[in-house]
């Protein structure tokens, strides 16, 4: 049930209590590219009343009749870089609930968040429900009235670091990059990061811009941190490939067209796809998240939004999710790593609080921007390959 290789590599988000810092919120989000009211200023308090402190009663059943009822479709703006990134959820969904059309559209999170701001701003067609890496618009978009305080059936059991407490916005799955390598291309050992200084792995590596991705930056900069700027001469040395979009990685390991053999910026799932071996380092940090998910408050279609997040938190589609948000299920069988609470070289609470720092990250990205050059290539949504 959980994304296949391609969806999974769908970059998006998570959520800490981030709370709206006037220091961090003045300086305006770079990836938004509209909406100055909502950035040139901090957030005023959202003193709304109303929201119901329950978890959802109805059952899955109910929702269905009710988003039957509203029209029978749920429109979600979903973090990605691959145009297939969505299908899997879409499958499961449609099949599952017969009449309900789910309209999924993929694009890289720093683009669908300015694209919600436009709309907010011009009152402009709202998505039903996003889903994306920007983790910091969500408390903004919380104090702007323009999210749902709604909690979905097994919202109690999602860990507290990754919710707002009266539902404006909650994680719904744990995304994280791996170590992914090609079994065809390569044997060499992949479980710590100078492994993929490896002479035999020169010219055979394939990563993702970090100026071009955030959670790629999160993961260069938790490295520069740990190994200093020698460990990236050294990688650089190695010459890598890089490229736009964290699914292309994995995509072109796994293609014998392509001459690389690993990557480290790519989510592949916890079950190796054919012909990939997939691993997280046992010694040195990797990123974690918990995707995170709202409901506009405006959403044309809010009882459609409503059965599509009670979806996702349900134990059926949980399931196959790996480690989950919630606290309450079991990982699945055959999983390989430990509970993600028993692992300590990552910290998945940590990415919201580093995306609040905007100014920082700026600065991280022209950072990199300066050593790499800028991201080349058109959106990998139009040519993965590029
Ligand atoms: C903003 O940050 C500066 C420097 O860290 C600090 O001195 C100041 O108190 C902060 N202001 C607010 C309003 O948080
Ligand atoms: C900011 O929002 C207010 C209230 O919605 C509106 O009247 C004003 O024109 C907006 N200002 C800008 C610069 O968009
Ligand atoms: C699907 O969603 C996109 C983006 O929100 C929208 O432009 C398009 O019209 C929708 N398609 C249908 C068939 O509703
Ligand atoms: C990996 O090892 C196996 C067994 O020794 C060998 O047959 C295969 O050719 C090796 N693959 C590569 C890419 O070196
Ligand atoms: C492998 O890469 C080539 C060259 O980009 C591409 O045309 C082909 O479709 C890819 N194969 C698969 C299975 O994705
Ligand atoms: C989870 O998946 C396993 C095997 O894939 C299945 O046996 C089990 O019934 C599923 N549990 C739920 C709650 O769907």
């Amino acid at each position: 049930m959980r994304p296949s290789l391609l969806a999974l590599a769908l970059a998006a988000v998570a959520s800490a209590a981030a709370a709206p810092n006037s220091n961090s919120t003045a300086t305006a989000a770079p990836s938004s590219t509209t909406a100055p009211n909502s950035t040139a200023s901090s957030p005023a308090p959202n003193p709304t009343a109303g929201a119901d402190s329950a978890d959802e009663t109805r059952t899955l059943e109910q929702l269905h009749a009710a988003a039957l009822a509203e029209g029978g479709r749920v429109t979600l703006w979903h973090g990605g870089d691959l145009t297939n990134g969505g299908d899997d959820l879409k499958a499961a969904f449609e099949a599952r609930f017969p009449g309900v059309v789910l309209n999924v559209t993929i694009d890289l999170s720093k683009y669908h968040d300015g694209r919600v701001d436009s709309a907010l701003a011009d009152a402009g067609e709202l998505p039903d429900s996003v889903i994306l890496q920007t983790l910091h618009d969500y408390p903004r978009w919380d104090s702007e009235r323009a999210l749902l305080r709604y909690r979905p059936a097994g919202f109690s059991a999602i860990d507290n670091a990754y919710k707002d407490p009266w539902g404006a916005w909650y994680g719904v799955y744990v995304y994280s990059w791996s170590f992914v390598s090609s079994t065809a291309k390569t044997n060499a050992t992949l479980a710590a990061w100078d492994d993929f200084l490896a002479p035999e792995l020169r010219d055979k590596l394939v990563l993702t811009y970090p100026n071009d991705d955030d959670a790629v930056l999160y993961l260069f900069d938790l490295l520069l941190r740990a190994y200093g700027e020698e460990w990236l001469d050294r990688l650089l040395a190695q010459n890598p490939r890089w490229v736009r979009g964290t699914g292309t990685p994995a995509l072109m390991v796994a293609n014998a067209s392509y001459p690389y053999a690993a990557t480290f910026t790519s989510d592949v799932g916890w079950a190796a796809p054919p012909g990939l071996r997939v691993a997280k380092p046992s010694v040195g940090p990797f990123v974690s998240w918990a995707q995170t998910a709202a409901i506009l408050q405006d959403a044309p279609h809010p009882e459609a939004a409503k059965l599509l997040h009670n979806y996702i938190l349900s134990p059926e589609y949980q399931n196959g999710t790996g480690w989950q948000v919630r606290r309450d299920l079991p990982l699945p069988d055959g999983f390989p790593w430990a509970p993600l609470e028993d692992m300590h070289n990552t910290n998945p609470v940590d990415f919201a609080r580093w995306m609040q720092d905007r100014g920082r990250v700026e600065r991280l990205r022209f950072w990199f921007e300066n050593r790499l050059g800028t991201a080349q290539g058109v959106s990998p949504l139009v040519d993965p390959w590029s």
